[in-house]
């Protein structure tokens, strides 16, 4: 495995395996790798000759007040987790290689970019849609992979890479869950032990919303959110909602009333517990 912290040399690495007919296959992350990444990564294996895996911590789509400062950052841990699994090749540059100057091209994905996150991180997926441009024309890959545990972002990036007409198939992969349900990201790490066992009660809560809908065909979307919101509360002293929204998946419009639809429905929300923001959804098809 090479770890390669050049623009250049990774285009050059890419244009070579592009010449001579091997696959490609991508996992942009920020690292702080957890088995969520590197199912990414053994899914790239399967369906690539060669994957690439980019630790970058972006600063550009994190808010003012916001946590990259104290982003958790372990290269040397990220390193052999990617070695284990298997990976060809870390692109690790620096944000002055990523960004030598401030970017006057910046990507935005209009209305899908605007609400559930959008709404909360203002500039947000600017930022992720803009550096996610970048490391495509950078790795070059054929084919790039993306967790469902961050919704909106997969959908931003599918009309990004088809809008933009980048020769990328962008593939989306399940959420990694722990036992308890609790979704993986860098940001448990920030989460004492008992805050990890009441944020679980959100995925809980996501499953009965779902089931509501799937087996008892309710359709009132505000009964639905309640019903999710009351389950948060009566399991959780310390989980703060800051949205349950039900959207339509395929563009991110919100739903006001299942009865007549039909097709993919993301139930999704954001909470706080202490300084921390956790984000977790459900996706089914009705
Ligand atoms: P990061 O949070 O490191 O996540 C990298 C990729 O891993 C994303 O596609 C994310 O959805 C996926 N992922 C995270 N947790 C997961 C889980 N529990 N199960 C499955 N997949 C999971 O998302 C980013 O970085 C950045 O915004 C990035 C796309 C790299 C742009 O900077």
């Amino acid at each position: 495995m090479k770890v390669i912290k050049e623009i250049a040399a990774m285009q050059d690495v890419a244009d070579y395996f592009r010449c001579v007919g091997k696959k490609i296959g991508f996992v942009p992350t920020m690292g702080f790798l957890h088995e969520g990444h590197v199912s990414l990564i053994d899914k790239a294996k399967e369906e690539n000759d060669i994957v690439v895996v980019s630790v970058f911590v972006n600063p550009t789509q994190f808010g003012k007040g916001e946590d990259f400062d104290k982003y958790p950052r372990d290269f040397l841990k990220d390193y052999f987790a990617c070695e284990k699994a298997g990976v060809d090749y870390i692109f690790h540059p620096s944000a002055e290689e990523m960004y030598p100057s401030a970017n006057k091209t910046q990507v935005n994905v209009a209305e899908i970019s605007e609400g559930l996150e959008g709404a909360a991180r203002p500039n947000h997926f600017t930022g992720v849609a803009t550096v996610v441009a970048k490391l495509f024309n950078i790795v070059k890959p054929n084919v790039s992979y993306f967790g469902q545990k961050d919704a909106q972002q997969a959908v931003v990036i599918k009309q990004m890479s088809e809008d933009l007409n980048f020769d990328v198939k962008v593939s989306i992969c399940p959420t990694v869950r722990e036992a308890s349900g609790l979704a993986m990201s860098s940001r448990n790490s920030y989460l004492s032990e008992s805050e990890k066992k009441e944020a679980s009660v959100l995925y809980k809560a996501l499953n009965e919303g779902k089931k509501i809908v799937m087996d008892n065909n309710v359709s009132d979307v505000k009964s639905i959110v309640g019903k999710i919101s009351d389950i948060v509360k009566l399991n959780s002293k310390n989980l703060q909602v800051e949205y349950i929204e039900i959207s339509d998946n395929n563009n991110l419009k919100k739903i006001y009333d299942l009865s007549s639809f039909e097709g993919d429905v993301l139930i999704s929300l954001a909470a706080k517990i202490g300084n921390t923001r956790l984000i977790d959804n459900i996706l089914f098809t009705k």
